[in-house]
C-alpha cells in the first residue's frame, strides 16, 4: 500500500493542517424575532432557545451576541393582527415599530449588519408573501408593496434587503426602487431558491403569519426542481441581487453546490426553523450530542459552496467554538 490516506488523519495538527472547509462566526447570521412592546422575551415553542423580544431586551442580546463574534442579524417583526390588512400597508407605515427598532439599533451599534426581509406575510391578513385576490396570489400587483417596504426600511438604515417573496421581477423592482431614492449601497440578498418546505412551522408560529387559507406553491419552488433553481439564480443575478440564498439548507445541499458552481456572486444558505427544531428536539431527548451536531451541519453547508449562513444556532455555535 503505497497510498494511506489515514497518514494525514493521524493528529489534530496533522488534520487541521490539511482541513479543506472553514467555519467561523464571520459566516454567520443570527436570525431573530422581535415584537413591540417592554420587557418581553417569549419563547417560540416549537424553536426553544430562541424567542421574541422586545428592543430594549433586544439590545443587550446583540451586545452578548457582538462580544462572541456576531455581526450580522436578520431581524423578523411579529407583528399584531390588529394591525394585519390586505395590503400589508404597517410594513411602511411611520409608527412601525420594526422599522423604529432598525433606526435603534444601527445608531446603537454602527458596526453591525443588518438584514430584513421583503415579503407581505408578517403584515398580511391573508397570511401570504404576494397580495391575495379570488384565491390567487398576484405578481404584478404586489411589485409596488414590495418597492416600499423595502424603501422604508432602506431609509430606516438597513444594510441589506432580503426579499422573501419569490414574486417574479422583484430584485429588479426593487434595486431600481433604491436606486432612484438614492440608496444605492444598500444590498440586496435574494431568496433566489426558495422551496416550498415543510421546514418552515417553527418560524411561521414565532410571527403567526402561516397562510390564512391555501399554500405557497404558486410561488415557492417545487423541492423536486434543480434546473429551475439555476433559472432563478440567473435572473436574480441579471436583475441586480448581490447574494443568492438556498433555501433551506440541509433538503438543498446540491442546490448550493450547483449555484457556488455557476454564478460568481457569493451563496448564502438559509438553515431554517425546522431543521433546527430536529436538533433542538433530539438534543432534548438526548439522542445526539447538541453542539457535535451543530458543528457539523454548520460545516456541511460551507463544504456544499455556502458563503454565508443564517442560523438559529448562531449564538451556541460561537459558543461551542470558544470554549
Ligand atoms: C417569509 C419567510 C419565511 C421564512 C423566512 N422568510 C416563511 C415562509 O416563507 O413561509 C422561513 C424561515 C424559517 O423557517 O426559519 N416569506
Amino acid at each position: 500500500m503505497n497510498i494511506r490516506p489515514r497518514r494525514n488523519r493521524k493528529s489534530s495538527s496533522i488534520r487541521a493542517m490539511v482541513e479543506e472547509t472553514k467555519i467561523g462566526t464571520e459566516h454567520l447570521i443570527y436570525p431573530i424575532f422581535l415584537k413591540d412592546g417592554k420587557g418581553l422575551k417569549e419563547e417560540v415553542s416549537s424553536l426553544p432557545n430562541n424567542y421574541r423580544w422586545s428592543i430594549d431586551m433586544l439590545i443587550p442580546e446583540i451586545e452578548e451576541c457582538m462580544e462572541l463574534g456576531i455581526y450580522t442579524y436578520d431581524i423578523f417583526p411579529a407583528v399584531d393582527e390588529s394591525l394585519k390588512d390586505k395590503v400589508a400597508s404597517y410594513s411602511y407605515a411611520d409608527d412601525n415599530f420594526y422599522l423604529n427598532a432598525i433606526r435603534t439599533l444601527k445608531d446603537k451599534f454602527p458596526e453591525i449588519v443588518l438584514m430584513s426581509d421583503v415579503a407581505m406575510d408578517p403584515y398580511s391578513s391573508d397570511g401570504h408573501d404576494g397580495l391575495v385576490q379570488d384565491g390567487k396570489i398576484l405578481n404584478d400587483e404586489t411589485l409596488p408593496i414590495l418597492n416600499k417596504m423595502a424603501l422604508a426600511q432602506a431609509q430606516a438604515g438597513i444594510d441589506i434587503i432580503g426579499p422573501s417573496d419569490m414574486m417574479d421581477g422583484r430584485v429588479e423592482s426593487i434595486r431600481e426602487t433604491l436606486d432612484i431614492n438614492g440608496y444605492t449601497d444598500v444590498s440586496i440578498m435574494s431568496y433566489t431558491a426558495k422551496y416550498a418546505s415543510a421546514f418552515y412551522g417553527p418560524f411561521r408560529d414565532a410571527l403567526n403569519s402561516a397562510p390564512k387559507s391555501g399554500d405557497k406553491k404558486t410561488y415557492q419552488m417545487n423541492p423536486a426542481n434543480k434546473k429551475e433553481a439555476l433559472l432563478e439564480a440567473e435572473l436574480d443575478f441579471l436583475e441586480g441581487a448581490d447574494m443568492l440564498m438556498v433555501k433551506p439548507a440541509l433538503c438543498y445541499l446540491d442546490i448550493i453546490h450547483v449555484l457556488k458552481e455557476n454564478f460568481n456572486i457569493p451563496i448564502t444558505a438559509y438553515n431554517v426553523s425546522g431543521e433546527c427544531a430536529m436538533i433542538y428536539a433530539a438534543a432534548e431527548k438526548g439522542w445526539l450530542n447538541y453542539d457535535l451536531a451543530v458543528a457539523e451541519i454548520l460545516l456541511s453547508i460551507r463544504r456544499a459552496g455556502a458563503d454565508g449562513i443564517l442560523t438559529y444556532f448562531a449564538k451556541d455555535f460561537a459558543k461551542f467554538k470558544k470554549k
